[in-house]
């Protein structure tokens, strides 16, 4: 496959974060798509057996992976790496992600992620690389007035984890604004679920899940009891909280359409695209359609509303579809089939049953 205008060399690409959930993903595509990737991650959240996997899925692409563990909050480190390699473009998922967390510790959220992107813009900025591709998120909509949401709805963050996404955007925007040369796309995505559909790779979360398909995978494989389904009283069609659920391997490929579309149009500027459906499910919906594809029951209890969630968001998919030429393929059923092959093949996630809390 030929990648952009300088096809004819084989492009390198850095992926910070590519150890975890979206990233493992994300990686293994671009590797079958012939580019060539290190990987820097610091293994807070994944673990170096996910890239083991990713490398034999490749097959003989395999070869054209390297991983660094560092800290991103480490420049000296990632300016060494940016010292052996020259790199065409750099996917930027590194970062703590969950908002209960971010509450509770804010500092641990600033720093991380505010260190982290600071460090990798400069370093780019140093060495010349000036293309990225970087991880965004719906929770930048807050809490949106109207659905589905479009790029240019009115932002705002509701929690320090939301607020690292926003100003991480406009620090993006800033940097193009000061210098032109920049190729920035901010991808916003939805709710990633599901998994290869290998089972090799998947969502492994540490502790209890927070977000509602890894819990519903962990009471399948009898790792939790019950499911909390948080709040039935919502104006949606059952109550239930209703979202953009997305296959993680269609949010991979778009990465791969923004990759393209860096390397081919010059003046890209710093865009931004949602990356979603553009269908909304609910709660309820998504338990039904997992036990089909497991044939596992999920017992429920409905408890109180989750402070800070919204009734109902999804994506408008246009720009995306328009612009990058991506719109994602898989439906509910295929993320429930995939999500359930790699709970079934891995229970436990990928290093077993070892210090993992359980009920
Ligand atoms: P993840 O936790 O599985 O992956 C993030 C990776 O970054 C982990 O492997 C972690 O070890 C690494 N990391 C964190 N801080 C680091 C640092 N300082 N130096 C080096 N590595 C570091 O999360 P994910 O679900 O794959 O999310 C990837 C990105 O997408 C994140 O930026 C997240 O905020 C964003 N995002 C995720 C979702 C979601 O629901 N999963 C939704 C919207 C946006
Ligand atoms: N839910 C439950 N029980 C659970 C977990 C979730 O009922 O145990 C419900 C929620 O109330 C919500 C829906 O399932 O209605 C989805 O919740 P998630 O926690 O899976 O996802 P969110 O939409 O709340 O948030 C996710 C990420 C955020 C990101 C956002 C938008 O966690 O980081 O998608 O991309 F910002």
């Amino acid at each position: 496959m030929m990648n952009g205008t300088d096809d004819l060399q084989q492009q390198t690409i850095l992926v910070t974060g590519g150890a975890g959930y979206i990233g493992s993903h994300t990686v293994l595509q671009l590797l079958q798509a012939d580019y060539k990737v290190v990987v820097v991650d610091n293994l807070s959240n994944s673990v170096e057996e996910a890239l083991k996997r990713v490398a034999d899925l490749a097959g003989s692409n395999g070869r054209n992976l390297s991983f660094y563990k560092i800290d991103l909050c480490d420049k000296n480190a990632l300016e060494n790496i940016f010292m052996v390699t020259r790199f065409d473009a750099v996917i930027h998922f590194a970062g703590l992600k969950a908002v209960g967390e971010s509450v509770a510790k804010p500092l641990s959220y600033y720093y991380n992620n505010f260190v982290s992107t600071l460090n990798l813009l400069q370093v780019m900025n140093d060495k010349g690389c000036k293309k990225l591709v970087y991880s965004s998120s719906a929770t930048v909509y807050g809490q949106p007035k109207a659905v589905p949401c479009t790029e240019d709805f009115p932002l705002e963050a509701l929690n320090p984890y939301g607020r690292t996404k926003l100003c991480a955007e406009q620090i993006c925007n800033d940097l193009h604004i000061g210098d032109p040369e920049w190729r920035i796309i901010l991808l916003r995505y939805f709710n990633p679920v599901a998994a290869h559909p290998s089972g090799e790779i998947g969502e492994d979360p540490l502790g209890i899940p927070n977000n509602l398909m890894p819990f519903v995978q962990q009471v399948a494989v009898g790792r939790r009891r019950e499911l909390a389904v948080f709040g039935n009283d919502y104006p949606t069609r059952d109550g239930t909280g209703v979202r953009d659920y997305i296959h993680v391997v269609d949010l991979a490929d778009g990465h791969i359409a923004a990759l393209e579309k860096l390397f081919n149009l010059s003046d890209i500027g710093c865009a931004v695209y949602n990356l979603g459906t553009g269908k909304g499910t609910s709660v309820l919906e998504m338990v039904a359609a997992f036990e089909k594809a497991s044939g596992k029951v999920i017992p429920l209890k409905v408890v109180d509303r989750r402070p800070g969630d919204c009734s109902e968001v999804y994506a408008a998919t246009n720009k995306a579809e328009q612009e990058l030429g991506w719109k994602a393929r898989y439906g509910i059923e295929e993320m429930c089939r995939d999500q359930w092959n790699w709970a079934n093949k891995n229970p436990w996630g990928y290093e077993g049953s070892l210090e993992k809390d359980c009920m």
